[in-house]
Parts: structure tokens; C-alpha cells; sequence
């Protein structure tokens, strides 16, 4: 480490008589981009050159993995910079990501800060009015990113940092309303299954024999009631969400689609199988009596059991 320390102390020395080092930027550079040029900080002024990308790709575009984009980094006319570096970023601090690859072209060289190819910088001092570099999108593309890049102008001149106009995103962003409509479906859900449905059973299986004068089954009902009239509401908040759409084989989440239809089912017939106990129940003989029993019962244990577990 001090070693290591010494030697990003020695190379602004080592690099002192140019302005860009000739043959790029110091590894060091990699994660502030900052040019080691002894005590010259960079400027606080605009950066005197325009950073654009493909024409025809506007900001907060969504990204395919494996796509190309062409940047630039181009002075004013009749001006010139040395020496650049250019990445593209997500996220800051620890959570810094280098995102993508550069590709080889003229004019400048790839520099791998966090991953081969990451960062695309000069390959000498000459003076140049602009360089266009080609990055490709990666497999795994974050939220959103913007491209940063650094220009030195001579040695005691140089712009740090400067964010590219716009972001580019790496999927579509939900909408505000719709993250609500989950929200909102995620806590009706929980409710029922979590909290009400479960003290309707239990009041079942075990308050029967506590409070053999019925008063469990009155609170059973209303629980119960109360339960299912969430978990249908829930179920129209996300009908809403997914446009009316039942299921969507594409989404990740179509298991619990399925899941969530078969356990509506359930919601729909439990409750005429109860009723069916209660009407009934004088009429039938005891082993038939067992027997509803035990599926309206196991109907509901299975069904909240399973939805617990999603
Ligand atoms: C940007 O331009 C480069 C080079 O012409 C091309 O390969 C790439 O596909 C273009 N990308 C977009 C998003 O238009
Ligand atoms: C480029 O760097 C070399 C040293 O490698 C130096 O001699 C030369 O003066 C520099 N040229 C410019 C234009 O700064």
C-alpha cells in the first residue's frame, strides 16, 4: 500500500514535462478521473467541448444489451484537448458500476478500470479536435446510466467528470401509479392472507371446542368475509396494473399469477361449501358432514398456507 502510495506521488514527477501523459491516463485516474498533473486542479468552469452520442438516440432511451453507440468528445471550432478519458457510470460511491465495453477503433485505446475495456482514453499528446469512440451495451444493464468523461487542454488546464446531457436507461421505468397499484395490492393481499384468513381458521380448528355456543363462528364468518373482500379487491387493484390481463406468459412473475388465480378459485367456492355446511348440515349424516368438513376446511389451510408462502 505505501509503496503503492509513493508511486502515485512520483508520477505527476515521472509525467511532469507533458501535458496529457503520452500514452494515456495512469490507472489511478481510473475512478475520479482526475489527471495526476502535480498541484493544477481541474477547471469549475463549463467544459469547452460537447459530448454527444448517436444522433438519433435521444436521452432516456431504454438500451438493448449488445448495442452499439457511437460518442463523441468534440472541442469548438479551431480548438483542440490532449488527452480524455470516457466511461460510462452507474450509481456513485461503493456503489459506483463502469458499465459496457469500449471497442478498438483509431485514435484511442480501451483501459480496463473494473473490467476489461471499460474505460476508452487518448493513445498520445497530439492535439485533437475531437474523438469518437463505439461502446456496446452489456448483458446486464443497470436502471440507468450516462457516460462521464474527462479532456485535458495542456497541463494545467482540464475539465473532471463531466456528465454526458442525458441518461440512458436499461429498462423501462414503472410508472409512479403503478407502483402504488402493487403496493397497494401487496398490502391488501397480506392483510387478508397474513392476518385475517389465518384467525378465521384458527378460530375453526380450535375456538369450536372453547366457545361451543357459536360465537366463533359468527367472528369466523366476518373475518372470513372481510378476508375475501380484500383479496378480490386486490385482485381488481392488479387486473388494473396488468391492464386487464389475466396472465402474461412473458412475465417473471407467472407462477404467482397462476398461483393467484387457482387460490381465487378457492376464495370463490370455499365460502358456498361453508354455506352449504351451515344449511345443510341438520340433513346430512355424520359422515358426509365429516367430509365437507374436512374440505372446506383443507381447501382453506392449503390455500392459506400457500399464499403465506408467496
Ligand atoms: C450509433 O452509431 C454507430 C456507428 O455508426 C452504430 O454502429 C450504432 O448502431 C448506432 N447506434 C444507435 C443506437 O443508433
Ligand atoms: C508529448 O509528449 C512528449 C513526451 O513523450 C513531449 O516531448 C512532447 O512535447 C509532448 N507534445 C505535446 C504536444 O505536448
Amino acid at each position: 500500500m505505501a509503496v503503492r502510495r509513493i508511486w502515485v506521488l512520483l508520477l505527476p514527477l515521472l509525467a511532469g514535462s507533458c501535458t496529457a501523459r503520452p500514452d494515456g491516463p495512469p490507472l489511478q485516474a481510473c475512478f475520479t478521473m482526475t489527471p495526476q498533473h502535480g498541484s493544477n486542479l481541474a477547471q469549475t468552469s463549463p467544459s469547452p467541448v460537447t459530448f454527444s452520442w448517436n444522433r438519433s438516440l435521444s436521452a432516456n432511451t431504454v438500451i438493448r444489451p449488445g448495442q452499439y453507440i457511437e460518442v463523441s468528445v468534440e472541442a469548438a471550432a479551431g480548438e483542440n484537448f490532449k488527452g480524455f478519458m470516457i466511461q460510462a457510470r452507474a450509481g456513485t460511491g461503493a456503489e459506483l458500476q463502469l458499465v459496457g465495453t469500449f471497442l478498438q477503433r483509431d485514435g484511442y485505446q480501451t483501459l480496463g478500470c473494473t473490467k476489461q475495456a471499460d474505460t476508452a482514453a487518448h493513445v498520445n499528446n497530439n492535439t485533437k479536435p475531437f474523438i469518437r469512440a463505439l461502446w456496446m451495451a452489456p448483458e446486464e444493464l443497470p436502471d440507468e446510466f450516462s457516460f462521464f468523461y474527462t479532456v485535458v487542454e495542456s497541463f494545467g488546464r482540464f475539465w473532471v467528470m463531466q456528465e454526458s446531457p442525458g441518461k440512458l436507461l436499461g429498462r423501462v421505468p414503472p410508472l409512479p401509479g403503478n407502483e402504488m397499484l402493487i403496493k397497494i395490492h401487496g398490502s391488501l393481499m397480506s392483510i387478508a392472507w397474513g392476518v385475517l384468513i389465518p384467525i378465521g381458521i384458527i378460530l375453526a380448528l380450535f375456538y369450536k371446542v372453547v366457545w361451543p355456543n357459536g360465537h366463533w363462528f359468527y367472528i369466523h364468518i366476518s373475518v372470513m368475509v372481510v378476508g375475501i373482500l380484500m383479496v378480490i379487491a386486490g385482485l381488481f387493484v392488479i387486473l388494473a396494473h396488468a391492464e386487464w390481463k389475466w396472465l402474461d406468459t412473458t412475465d417473471l412473475n407467472y407462477s404467482h399469477q397462476v398461483l393467484g388465480i387457482i387460490a381465487l378459485s378457492a376464495v370463490v367456492v370455499n365460502p358456498f361449501l361453508g354455506l352449504f355446511l351451515l344449511f345443510e348440515c341438520c340433513s346430512l349424516g355424520t359422515k358426509w358432514r365429516t367430509l365437507y368438513n374436512i374440505c372446506h376446511g383443507g381447501i382453506g389451510i392449503v390455500f392459506a398456507e400457500g399464499a403465506a408462502r408467496e
